[in-house]
């Protein structure tokens, strides 16, 4: 049967409409699309990024060989009512055979190499003295950020400095997650009982968003993050403060706070360096994050909150409408008790 003219419209304009919707993902900057992976930050998401490229580039060849080949066979090649000879047959041709095996097989190879080039580059078995190891421990739903070399323990942002070579050991305290900075690369699967391993230069000083990127439960979606690279100079002095003591409140609100910290459960799970926690410089097994510098950071709550009085408030009111299935219990503060407690979580600089 000879396909209907309406047909051939409709699907042209589908065609027409699905590239013109590539084109335009690609549009805006990263202000507008913050989890854009098409605006490289890394070596890594350059690779990445040039591997997408060339797919993209290969594909569209394939895609007009076999339209121009479609279209022609519809007008050009088929039989028209009325046409006295019958279409011509052809049951056996070695060299299209060969051609149309070789071809394909040629195209997979130049995806192949590439692919696989970059996937030993971003794992390799041998780390440059200069190389900084991160650690990153992935809960349900927040990320733990250690640099162990500098004795940093942090939660949900990390700093890392531009132009040095990152090494990430991805490990999982319960499920598996996947750890992914769009603009910086990623995405890798963070799995219980194996360090996997991720390695890449940011190379443009920035804020830049993450995400968890494989489904772990009730608030995958809240299992967010930010890494902010840093110039050299900046890292040094995010790295000093980190490991400063905490802020001390004298008096008022936050010294009122810091009381209902340590007497309310908070100290349970939360470590705040000098005032309660393990002393160990890991806190694997603990449950919530290393708040010593928990006023510094943007964000709250897998960084789905912006860092203000009044988020911190409604996180400590009711954990589980922000995150739900969250294991921050609700510890029914109200009134002036929360009110200190913020003050004294948002002192601690
Ligand atoms: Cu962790 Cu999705």
């Amino acid at each position: 049967m000879r396909p209907q003219r309406g047909n051939n419209r409709f699907f042209g304009l589908l065609a027409a409409a699905a590239c013109l919707a590539a084109l335009l993902s690609g549009c805006g900057g990263d202000n507008v699309y913050p989890m854009t992976t098409l605006s490289q930050k890394s070596d890594l998401a350059s690779e990445v990024l040039w591997l997408f490229k060339e797919v993209t580039i290969l594909d569209s060849i394939v895609l007009v060989v076999v339209v121009v080949a479609w279209l022609g066979a519809i007008f050009f090649f088929s039989t028209r009512p009325g046409d006295s000879e019958a279409p011509s047959h052809k049951h056996a041709d070695l060299y299209l055979e060969v051609g149309w095996t070789l071809i394909p097989a040629l195209i997979l190879l130049a995806i192949t190499v590439p692919t696989v080039r970059a996937i030993i580059h971003t794992q390799p078995y041998d780390w440059s003295p200069d190389t900084l190891r991160v650690q990153v421990v992935a809960h349900q739903w927040w990320w733990e950020f250690h640099i162990p070399s500098l004795g940093v323990t942090t939660a949900d942002e990390l700093h890392i400095p531009a132009n040095r070579q990152i090494h990430f050991e991805l490990l999982s305290e319960d499920v598996i997650h996947s750890f992914f900075m769009p603009a910086l690369g990623g995405k890798r699967d963070v799995v219980p009982g194996q360090a996997n391993q991720l390695t890449l230069v940011a190379t443009v000083p920035g804020y830049y968003y993450g995400q968890c990127a494989e489904f772990c439960g009730a608030s995958h979606a809240n299992m967010r993050f930010r890494v902010i690279v840093d110039t050299p100079s900046d890292f040094d002095a995010w790295v000093a403060h980190q490991n400063s003591p905490p802020v001390k409140p004298t008096g008022g609100d936050a010294a009122a706070g810091a009381k209902i910290f340590a007497d309310a459960p908070c100290a349970i799970c939360h470590t705040i360096k000098g005032v309660s926690g393990f002393s160990k410089q890991y806190t694997y097994g603990f449950r919530g994050p290393d708040l010593t510098h928990f006023g510094s950071r943007t964000t709250l709550a897998g960084s789905i909150l912006d860092n203000t009085p009044d988020n911190v408030a409604l996180w400590i009111k009711n954990p589980d409408a922000v995150k739900p299935g969250a294991n921050m219990p609700e510890l029914g503060l109200r009134g002036k008790d929360l009110n200190d407690l913020v003050a004294y979580l948002e002192s601690l600089k």
